[in-house]
């Protein structure tokens, strides 16, 4: 008997410290949203966010919602919803702590509460919310806090313009660089950019990618991102009315840009006079 637990100790160890944890059952308390992101709380702006408390046990007394604003060192002291599920299965609220006028509560088994956050607005981003389940018997309860929510606000961006060069056509001499810089309005997550030259015909189905000499770069504006795309493009004498623009996203949707006309220009080689020929004149 020793030798057995000798060895599947020695042999097994990882599923020894698997099968320690699991047995008894695992208890879970866990807060998650119903959105995008890791926890679910990716959020746009003025969408609703369900947060969900859940806990693996079935004798929850009292479920209390914490909230940390963003900014906050620490958690409110008091609770903003105090929930519970009474003996005849109805779903009761404290009355001492209101549920605030945007947000929607319910309980959906003694085991799992839900909240809703009614119109996330961006005031909201970086705010952390978490459980306090109470559980046990009435003689005899215990406390466990779930892991904890933080709220990201996710912002489409709503252009995607060429910032510069301004003119349309764009003169750029044969056989040098033409720069192009694109920018989309402000979102979160930072965008993607991509070019395309246009193949001089009205269809975009035939325009090709650019895959080099493009660069991307985001700055902060408040809490969202302008995302800006550069690029260079090394110009021939049969680019002539060849048309340049960018495409931006940060969610679903694509923003395409105008397109700018390249309008090739030759420069005469001619040897110009310099200051020593001058003087020798
Ligand atoms: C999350 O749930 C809320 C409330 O039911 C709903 O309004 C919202 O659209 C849901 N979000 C997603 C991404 O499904
Ligand atoms: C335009 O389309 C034609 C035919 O598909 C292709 O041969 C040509 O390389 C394209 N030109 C550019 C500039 O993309």
């Amino acid at each position: 008997m020793m030798r057995k637990c000798f060895l599947v100790r020695c042999v097994f160890m990882s599923w020894m410290v698997l099968s320690f944890h699991s047995n008894p059952v695992i208890t879970t308390f866990t807060i998650s949203g119903n959105s995008t992101g890791p926890d679910g709380a990716s959020v746009s702006q003025g969408d609703n966010l369900k947060m969900t408390c859940s806990s693996s046990r079935n004798d929850i007394l009292v479920v209390d919602w914490y909230n940390k604003p963003r900014g906050n060192g620490y958690y409110r002291m008091s609770p903003t919803v105090v929930m519970k599920v009474d003996t005849g299965g109805k779903c009761l609220f404290n009355p001492n702590y209101p549920v605030p006028t945007n947000m929607n509560c319910g309980c959906v088994s003694i085991s799992q509460y839900t909240c809703t956050l009614i119109s996330v607005e961006t005031d909201m981003k970086g705010d952390m919310w978490r459980c306090r389940f109470t559980y046990g018997t009435q003689a005899s309860s215990v406390f466990a806090n779930t892991n904890e929510l933080t709220i990201d606000l996710t912002v489409g961006i709503t252009s995607t313009v060429i910032s510069s060069p301004i003119v349309n056509p764009v003169s750029v001499i044969v056989n040098t660089e033409g720069i192009f810089q694109c920018q989309t309005s402000p979102g979160n997550p930072v965008a993607s950019v991509v070019w395309y030259t246009d193949n001089k015909t009205s269809v975009t189905a035939d325009d090709t990618q650019i895959t080099s000499g493009t660069s991307t770069t985001s700055t902060p504006v408040g809490d969202l991102f302008v995302t800006r795309g550069t690029l260079t493009l090394q110009v021939q004498r049969d680019d002539q009315d060849l048309g340049v623009y960018c495409r931006a996203r940060n969610m679903e949707q694509w923003f395409t840009s105008g397109t700018k006309k390249i309008n090739t220009a030759l420069i005469l080689l001619c040897a110009k006079p310099t200051m020593s020929t001058f003087h020798h004149r």
